[in-house]
């Protein structure tokens, strides 16, 4: 999804060049995100002679396809002295994935307000009432010259400030009259050369943040702390947590006139290498930048109703969101799993006393308990995580649970209660349908409860109480490690709840035991990475693949097939082995490959008549399963031993040798697999 970077430097001096780079660097550290254009804008060569309004100048250079591509425009920009230093300068920046016109250098951000760039900007999200303002503005005479719903923004910009009642209108007033013409979803970082090195940059449903440098103590109103996401802090969590705000740092406004360098980011890994001092912006919050000091203020604001955000200091390392060895970020986030998991579960479980305590859920322990059913909402792979963790939570809660997607659930208008509590699973917290549900449940009276791995996310911020999954970032479009997170932070929950269960006792010691030994069991999987890359050699050039199993492996079985789709482009298909005869036998025979998921569990011997079927039309299937199995063994045509755990564990390791297959058929079909083709990371449209 799109990206937003923003850079100002004040009293700090940079060249042009240098300020460039910061803004391509900004955007490179946003490309996991997904895109296909981008853009910048930044200041041109003051003119000689001044025109009717100023001698400013702001120069654009956009795009289509690769952020370093930007490189190769700024050579063509003759005009343009890179080495010219700059006092003070404000750059905006942005990776534009299309929803609206192609991708393409007129389609793609900063947009501009007219031939002379009186003002630009750029946006995430989408505006939904741009025809009719666009309609608007073509009638007063003014131009359009992309196909994308954002264009509207700078040009009603220009007519606001066209419009004006005197020249002492300031850049933000412009702004909020702007955004209150605006319909749809928003972050907005604008620029003008009306007011040179002036920032002011708003959101409403898009997450937006400030990153912000200065060599001294920053100078701030010492306005009392209002802030509300401690219900996602606990345990060891709480020493480290990202989003508890320092009391000293709570603000209105910062600088006082004294060098410093702000960052304006859609998410922090822009703004991490720069600083580790950050504000979330909140939904019609406006911030402003004007001679170095950034306040924040509220659209349509009361006097005294400026409101009061947290500086929060990051734990993110830099290095946590680079490539390491690895070839992909896909490839080292599966890797990462044997120290993921651990993170989910660490100042959590507590194996010598058999405990588990959720710190962001222990408040609403009692609630949780007398609800009447929890229903598990989510997309893609964190769906799958919900439909992975159903049978185990139904055992250890002893309620009714629904697992739903989130498109699904809001087009059917779910009946939901008040005695319902319903989970929202995200690994980025953002996704626009996730975010729907929870806002259509909590309107409905329900307990929301987020999982999620983004802290400070729009999901984060508006559940009532939630669980951090604590897997780090993950770059990677093709999600991983949040998985397997999401699976154990599920898992624990069931644990929590029925601590106090006597006939559950010794299925939570041995759930226990088999959290305690994952680590160790997932490095075992890891090992057979070469195995599996020999399979992935045979496979490549196939057409289609069928992944089948049941019980806790169905979930394996959707997870593996949207792994290989997603970053493969072959056609795959998880199936419940079940349904195997009421048609997708139909599809078997000599050449279709099919990689059947079969454990010691439950459902062993049904698996294995479904394995018989798929022999019998003389099908070659690909077996995971457990070690030292000589019957499977006998059937089939490669087996993946795994290690053995608990049955409801189990899923966890299943699927590691289907995200590392997944990743290995990519780089042997030549495809990108951080960046899969008409995908992004963080699906924040609807
Ligand atoms: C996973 O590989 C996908 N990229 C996708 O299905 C993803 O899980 C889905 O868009 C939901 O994202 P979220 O977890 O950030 O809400």
């Amino acid at each position: 999804m799109c990206g937003i970077f923003a850079y100002l430097n004040y009293r700090v001096p940079r060249t042009r060049k240098e300020i460039f780079e910061t803004l391509v660097k900004g955007l490179l550290r946003l490309e996991y995100r997904g895109y296909d254009s981008a853009g910048i804008a930044v200041d041109g060569p003051r003119k000689t002679a001044t025109d009717n309004n100023n001698n400013n100048t702001i120069c654009l250079i956009k795009t289509k396809g690769k952020v370093k591509n930007l490189d190769e425009e700024l050579c063509k920009k003759d005009s343009l002295d890179l080495d010219e230093e700059l006092n003070t300068h404000f750059g905006i920046a942005h990776t534009r994935w299309a929803t609206h016109g192609e991708p393409s250098p007129v389609n793609s951000h900063p947009h501009r307000s007219d031939k002379t760039n009186e003002f630009v900007v750029v946006h995430n999200g989408i505006i939904t009432n741009y025809k009719e303002l666009k309609a608007y503005l073509i009638n007063k005479g003014y131009e359009f010259e992309s196909e994308t719903d954002t264009e509207v923004i700078p040009k009603l910009t220009k007519y606001v400030y066209d419009n004006r009642e005197n020249d002492s209108i300031t850049f933000s007033t412009v702004v909020e009259r702007v955004i209150q013409q605006l319909e749809g979803a928003f972050a907005l970082v604008f620029k003008s050369r009306h007011f040179p090195s002036e920032v002011v940059s708003t959101r409403r449903g898009s997450p937006l943040l400030i990153g912000v440098r200065c060599e001294q103590e920053l100078m701030t109103d010492n306005i009392p702390i209002q802030y509300n996401s401690a219900h996602f802090i606990e345990g060891v969590q709480e020493k480290n947590s990202h989003n508890r705000p320092d009391s000293s740092s709570a603000i209105n406004s910062v600088g006082d006139g004294r060098p410093v360098e702000y960052y304006f980011a859609s998410d922090a890994s822009a703004i991490i290498e720069h600083t580790n001092k950050v504000l979330y912006l909140e939904d019609n919050d406006v911030a402003v930048v004007t001679g170095g000091k950034l306040s924040i203020h509220r659209v349509n604001r009361e006097a005294g109703e400026d409101p009061v955000r947290a500086i929060q200091t990051l734990q993110m390392e830099l290095q946590q969101i680079m490539k390491g060895n690895f070839d992909a970020f896909m490839q080292k986030e599966i890797f990462e799993q044997p120290e993921s998991v651990v993170n989910t579960m660490r100042g959590r479980i507590c194996f010598d006393t058999s405990t588990v305590i959720l710190g962001g859920l222990k408040d609403h322990l009692k609630e949780i308990k007398r609800c009447r059913r929890l229903i598990v909402i989510g997309c893609g792979t964190s769906f799958h995580a919900a439909v992975a963790t159903r049978q185990v939570l139904e055992e250890l809660t002893e309620l009714s649970v629904m697992v739903e997607l989130a498109s699904d659930f809001l087009d059917r208008n779910t009946p939901v209660f008040r005695d319902d509590v319903c989970f929202f699973i995200s690994q980025s917290g953002e996704t626009a349908d996730t975010l729907m549900a929870l806002r259509y449940c909590k309107g409905q009276g329900a307990l929301t409860v987020g999982i999620t791995n983004t802290v400070g996310s729009s999901i984060c911020r508006e559940t009532d109480c939630g669980v951090h999954v604590n897997a780090g970032p993950e770059i990677g479009v093709a999600s991983t490690k949040a998985y397997t997170s999401q699976f154990v932070a599920l898992t624990m929950f069931g644990l929590m709840m029925s601590e106090d269960r006597l006939s559950l006792q010794q299925r939570r010691l041995e759930i226990i035991e088999g959290f305690r030994v994952l680590p160790e069991l997932i490095k075992k999987v890891l090992a057979l990475d070469m195995k599996i890359k020999a399979i992935a050699d045979e496979l490549y050039e196939q057409k289609s693949l069928l992944v089948m199993g049941r019980g806790f492996h169905y979930a394996t079985c959707l997870e593996g097939a949207l792994k290989i789709k997603e970053i493969t482009y072959m056609h795959s298909e998880g199936i419940l082995a079940g349904e195997l005869k009421h048609g997708p036998l139909a599809l078997i025979d000599k050449d279709m490959p099919v990689i059947m998921i079969i454990m010691r569990d439950a459902c062993y011997s049904k698996c294995q008549n479904a394995l018989q079927q798929v022999i019998a039309r003389s099908g070659r299937p690909i077996i995971l399963c457990c070690q030292d199995d000589p019957e499977i063994n006998q059937m089939a045509y490669h087996t993946i031993e795994l290690p053995h755990t608990v049955d409801c564990l189990q899923g966890i390791l299943s699927v590691i040798p289907l995200q590392l297959l997944s990743f290995h058929l990519a780089v042997l079909r030549g495809f990108d697999v951080d960046f899969p083709r008409n995908l992004a990371k963080s699906v924040t449209v609807e």
